[in-house]
């Protein structure tokens, strides 16, 4: 299949829909998914795809607090660096696979730079006396 531009709507449903199809037959990641607590994909894919959209289109789709989320998430389940390095390994092999040009290169780093915040939060969250 030839590769696209990551610069639509529609090609950034591709790349979530493509990425999710791994995580579901994931050994470490589908687990995460399948316990989280009033979790369903149905809500979650397109809240996933207003995330993309805003960081690589501009459009203030996502008005979430994805920090906040995987800090309680981590309080259920661990979200341990070997978690972290799976997720990334799908989700670059998705970009790879499927895409192409400068939004690539911008997702891969709004990638390292979320999930390098994401554990530093997740650490810090466990220090005494961190509420949230
Ligand atoms: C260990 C790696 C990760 C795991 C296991 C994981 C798992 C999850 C799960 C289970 C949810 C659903 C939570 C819920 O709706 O209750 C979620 C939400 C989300 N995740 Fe992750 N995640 C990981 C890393 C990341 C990274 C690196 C990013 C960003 C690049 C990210 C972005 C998001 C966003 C935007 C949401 C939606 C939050 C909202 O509802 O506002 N995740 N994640």
């Amino acid at each position: 299949m030839k590769k696209q531009e990551l610069n639509s709507r529609d090609a950034i449903g591709l790349l979530v829909n493509s990425f999710y199809t791994k995580v579901k037959v994931d050994n470490l990641l589908a687990p995460i998914f399948n316990n989280a607590q009033f979790f369903s994909w149905d809500t979650h894919i397109p809240i996933m795809i207003n995330f993309w959209e805003t960081l690589l289109l501009d459009t203030a789709s996502y008005k979430g607090n994805t920090m906040q989320k995987h800090i309680m998430l981590h309080r259920q389940q661990p979200l341990t660096p070997e978690l972290f390095d799976r997720w990334k390994k799908l989700f670059y092999a998705t970009l790879d696979e499927l895409f192409e040009g400068p939004n690539v290169a911008e997702a891969r780093r709004r990638v390292e730079s979320m999930s390098s915040l994401m554990q530093y939060k997740i650490a810090q969250s466990q220090q005494k006396g961190f509420i949230q």
